[in-house]
This record gives C-alpha cells, structure tokens and sequence, in this order.
C-alpha cells in the first residue's frame, strides 16, 4: 500500500504526462502536416549523405585526387591488416591482387584485377564499405590515393600514377569487356486464379524450401548486458557469422578450444588483437575507442554465449 502523500506524487507525475502529451498532440496538430502527419523533408545533407552512388561513366565522383604514393601509406595502416602487403588477402580476408586468367578455372580467383568491371565501381565500393571496421571514415582524397594504391597493386598503373576525378574512367579494368549485358528477355509472372496446378507437383525443391523448420532456440535475457551491447556494435560484424574467420557466437565446437584457454590469454588477444591459423583478429576488433573493460566485457559475453 502507498501512503497518501506517496501516492499524490504518483497522481502528478501521472497527472503532468497527460498534460505533456496533450501539449506534444497540440503542437503536433499546429504543424502543417502530410498525409499522416509524421516525419519530415530530408533536407539536402542527409540526401547528399545517401546520394553517394558512382556510375560507371564516373558521375558521382567528388572532386580530388590521390596518388600511389600517398596510397601506399594509408593501405600498409588501414587495409593491410586483413588484405595482406600486396593484396593477398591475410587468413580468409579477401585478396585484392592476382588471379589473372583464372576465371575459367573451377575454382576461379576473382580479384579486383582478375573480375571486377569498373574502376568506378572500386572506388565508390572503397568509399563507402572500407575500412570494415570504419566505413566512410576515408576522406575524398585518401579514397582516390588507396584506390590508386590497389590499381598499383594489380600492376594496372605505375608508381607515379595520380588518380583522381578527371582520370579515374582512363583506367580500364581488364575484365570489363567480359561483362555483357544480358539479352534475356524479361520473364512475366502471371498469378494464376483457376485451376492452378497443385502446389504438391510443381517442384520438391520448392516444397521443401516452403518448410524450413522455425527455430526453436529460446532466447534468454542475458545477465551481461553491458557485454552484449558492445558485442553488438563493434564484435557482432564478424562474430555473428564467421567473416574472416571468426570462430560464430554461439557455436560451441568453435568455441571449444579457446574457452579451454586461460581466460586472461582470450581478454588479451581481444583487447591487443591476434593472428591464428583462423585469421586476424583485429585490436579491439578494430574499434581503438574501446575500454578495456568494455573489450572484456564483450569476451565474457561471447564466452558466455558460446559454452
Ligand atoms: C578488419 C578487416 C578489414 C580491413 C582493415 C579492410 N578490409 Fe576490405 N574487406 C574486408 C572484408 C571482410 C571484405 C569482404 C566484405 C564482404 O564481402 O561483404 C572486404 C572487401 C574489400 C574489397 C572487395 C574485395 C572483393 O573482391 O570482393 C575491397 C576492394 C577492399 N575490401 C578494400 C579495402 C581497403 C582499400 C581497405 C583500407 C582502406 C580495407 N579494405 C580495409 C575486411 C577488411
Ligand atoms: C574484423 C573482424 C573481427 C571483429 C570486428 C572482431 N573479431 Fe574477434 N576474431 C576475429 C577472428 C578472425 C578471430 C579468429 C582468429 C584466429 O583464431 O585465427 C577472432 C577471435 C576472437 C577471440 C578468440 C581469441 C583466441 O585467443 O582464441 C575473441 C575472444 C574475440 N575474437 C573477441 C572479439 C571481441 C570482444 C570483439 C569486439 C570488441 C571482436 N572479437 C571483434 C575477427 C574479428
């Protein structure tokens, strides 16, 4: 039971949100609104920040300019780490360079010089994907000065080599002839009203993928939450599904033989970062504002989740 004063607190704070929601309703209303009245005008920053797509002709290209040279650096600080010194990919990171005349291959190597179609399409891929960790963190300039960097790496330009708006579309990709446009033509579904064929002899593949079994996991709240969160920010890019190699969230056989270590050894590889016969674990998983302790936390979550 409350005692009275008690609950004449709780009366006005009930009380003083109904007012503040009126007052919201209110102003709300005052606006002049469309058709349902929420959200607003993307002003022209967020569409730029959306608008950042290259064609392959190089509209879209910001101005600026990089060179070789300048690439170099930024690649040995930023990209080496997972893509190896000369684009040869570290652990299961993708490898930039080489492959060359091994699409026909059963096992083809498809590069940025071996597959890739356009220049453009590096540099705007560079742009808005890379660093994994830090994507966009790259100014116009650093951009156009590693891309040049890979084009070197890929013996696609000289070390002298200064790419930037003007020159970008001069560079040919060697496999962009072989991307043809497909002659197909379009295929027109019509849904059928009547006698449709049973759904049981169209196809077993199809049946089977109408049945996949729903996940019967239970979730359980976790206690270590401040773990989760940044599991969820900074670990989760790679953890959730092994990319690079990282042992999965969850998979025991995965986590097997590294819960078995002394526990200071995993916080440390977290924290310091790792090469294993797995790959590379970066420092903090990349992302050098973290605490220690939040680094910890998130191993113990991982841990935790993985037993
Ligand atoms: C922490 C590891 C990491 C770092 C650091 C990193 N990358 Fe990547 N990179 C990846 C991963 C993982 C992929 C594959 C992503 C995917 O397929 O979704 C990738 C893909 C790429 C690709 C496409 C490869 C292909 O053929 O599909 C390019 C190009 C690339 N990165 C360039 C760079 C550059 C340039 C830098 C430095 C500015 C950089 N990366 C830094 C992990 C990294
Ligand atoms: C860019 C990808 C990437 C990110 C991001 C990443 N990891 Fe990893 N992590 C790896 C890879 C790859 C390995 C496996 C290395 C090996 O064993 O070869 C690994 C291994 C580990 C291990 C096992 C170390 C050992 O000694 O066996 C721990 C613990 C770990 N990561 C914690 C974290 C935490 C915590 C975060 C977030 C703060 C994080 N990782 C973010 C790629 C990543």
């Amino acid at each position: 039971m409350f005692r009275f004063p008690e609950l004449l607190r709780r009366c006005a704070i009930v009380v003083c949100g109904l007012l503040l929601a009126s007052a919201i309703t209110a102003a709300n209303s005052a606006k002049p609104t469309a058709y349902y009245g929420y959200g607003e005008p993307a002003t022209p920053q967020q569409i730029a920040g959306w608008d950042i797509d290259i064609r392959s002709d190089g509209k879209g290209l910001p101005p600026g300019s990089g060179s070789v040279q300048d690439g170099e650096i930024i690649y040995e600080e930023q990209c080496a780490l997972c893509h190896g010194s000369f684009g040869e990919g570290e652990g299961r990171y993708p490898s930039l360079a080489g492959g060359e005349g091994s699409l026909q291959d059963a096992r083809p190597h498809k590069t940025v010089g071996s597959y890739w179609n356009y220049t453009s399409t590096l540099w705007d891929y560079i742009h808005r994907a890379m660093p994994f960790t830090q994507p966009e963190s790259l100014s116009d300039d650093e951009v156009y000065a590693v891309t040049a960097y890979v084009l070197y790496l890929n013996d696609l330009v000289d070390g002298d080599f200064v790419l930037s708006q003007e020159t970008l579309t001069q560079v040919q990709l060697p496999n962009e002839p072989n991307f043809v446009p497909d002659p197909r033509p379009d295929v027109h579904n019509k849904r059928c009203m009547r006698e449709c064929k049973d759904p049981n002899t169209i196809s077993i593949k199809f049946e089977a993928a109408l049945h996949v079994p729903t996940p019967t996991k239970v979730e359980l709240p976790s206690e270590n939450t401040a773990g989760e969160s940044v599991y969820r920010a900074s670990c989760a890019v790679c953890h959730d599904s092994g990319i690079g190699g990282a042992p999965v969230l969850g998979d025991a056989s995965d986590w097997l033989a590294r819960i078995g270590k002394d526990v200071g050894t995993l916080y440390s590889n977290a924290i310091n970062g790792f090469q294993g016969d797995r790959g590379v674990m970066p420092a903090r998983g990349g992302f050098t504002q973290l605490s220690d302790a939040e680094v910890t936390a998130a191993v113990d979550y991982l841990v935790e989740e993985s037993r």
